[in-house]
């Protein structure tokens, strides 16, 4: 047993936790803020901290955490992109997270996204609580027949590509390390994988699925927009540095681009997970993305399914019980 500090928690997070910690009998201690530097002092009396993707473990907050004697890092997700693996190591911390919960639940979302938005649901759910029933405006395209890009086949864009099969569209894929499964099935159906430049330039609707780090930071930019379609989906569930968002704006202002669907955003960490309602949002790009009728916008809830929530709980609460046997863990993540 032993004293884990949560950070970023929502109440969902407590009673999954809580359910399913009764068979391990940890002390759980719960933290609605983020951690940083100035809240890891939160953390005083605990061995592990148990984070999402919007705390900052940067090396400041985790020389304060090690100062406090936290040994484990224990992130809640999938990505450590926001973790400083180096400081960490010289601090003999060690960090784990959850590398797959519901590839299911992330591929599902962009469908989500990609049907709600071609078929425009959330204005036709609006005008028909209005007492509207005119069609002018809502009209889609078929998807059957669609060229769909999907960049990165690795967990989560292996099955998004194979629900699009489904749907009868060709599925063009990138992916430095193909996976040979999927392309086979790809190929059977007049799909494949394709350079990226084929891709941006075939795509009817592309779908981001690759990590965020320094070779895809900023993948979709300017450029990208004079290479695909003006008709073109943009959807992405993966993380917001992914997409220039200055230059997105400038493509819809400018009809270079037919419509976009985001779970992610790349300033999100000030706004998502939290109630801004009643207060005035200062992110202007942000809120000029929310003007354009043809965007669609998530505030990162793609993976949150029962099942994903389960997953998570129950791989972390492994993941704490490993660390503390002192035996190793499959999930650690190395610098
Ligand atoms: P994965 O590691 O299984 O697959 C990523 C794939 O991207 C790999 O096959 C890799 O070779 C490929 N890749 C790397 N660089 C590439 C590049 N430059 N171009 C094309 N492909 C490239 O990861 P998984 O589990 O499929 O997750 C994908 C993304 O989804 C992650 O970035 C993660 O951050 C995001 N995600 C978002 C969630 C949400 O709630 N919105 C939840 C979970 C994950």
């Amino acid at each position: 047993m032993m004293r884990v500090a949560f950070f970023s928690t929502q109440t969902y997070d407590r009673s999954f936790f809580d359910k399913l910690n009764a068979a391990h009998g940890h002390e759980l201690v719960w933290f609605e803020t983020h951690l940083n530097q100035k809240t890891a002092a939160l953390a005083a009396g605990a061995e592990a901290v148990c984070v999402f993707v919007n705390d900052t473990l940067d090396p400041a907050t985790l020389e304060v955490l090690s100062t406090l004697g936290v040994r484990f890092v224990a992130l809640r997700c999938a990505g450590f992109n926001n973790v400083d693996l180096p400081t960490a190591k010289n601090l003999d911390m060690k960090v784990v997270r959850v590398p797959e919960y519901s590839p299911f639940a992330v591929a599902e979302h962009a469908v989500a996204l990609i049907l709600a938005l071609n078929r425009r649901i959330p204005r036709a759910y609006n005008r028909v609580r209005d007492g509207n029933f005119k069609l002018d405006g809502l009209m889609g395209f078929d998807l059957h027949g669609k060229t769909v890009g999907v960049v990165g086949t690795g967990k989560i864009g292996a099955i998004f590509a194979r629900i699009m099969l489904g749907f009868g569209c060709r599925v063009l894929a990138v992916d430095p390390y193909p996976d040979l499964v999927l392309q086979h099935e790809l190929e059977s159906k007049g799909s494949g994988y394709a350079s990226i430049e084929e891709v941006f330039a075939q795509s009817d609707i592309l779908s981001l699925h690759c990590p965020l780090n320094q070779h895809t930071s900023h993948l979709i930019d300017a450029d990208t927009f004079r290479m695909t379609k003006s008709t073109l989906m943009l959807v992405n569930t993966s993380r917001g540095a992914l997409v220039d968002t200055t230059a997105l704006i400038q493509a819809l202002k400018q009809g270079r681009i037919g419509s976009v669907a985001l779970d992610v955003y790349e300033e999100e960490a000030e706004l998502f997970f939290a109630d801004h309602s009643a207060t005035l949002i200062q992110d202007d790009e942000f809120m000029r993305l929310l003007t354009f009728p043809n965007v669609l916008i998530t505030a990162h809830q793609a993976f949150f399914t029962e099942e994903a929530m389960s997953s998570i709980a129950a791989i972390t609460l492994q993941n704490l019980a490993d660390l503390q046997r002192g035996e190793g863990c499959a999930n650690e993540v190395q610098a």
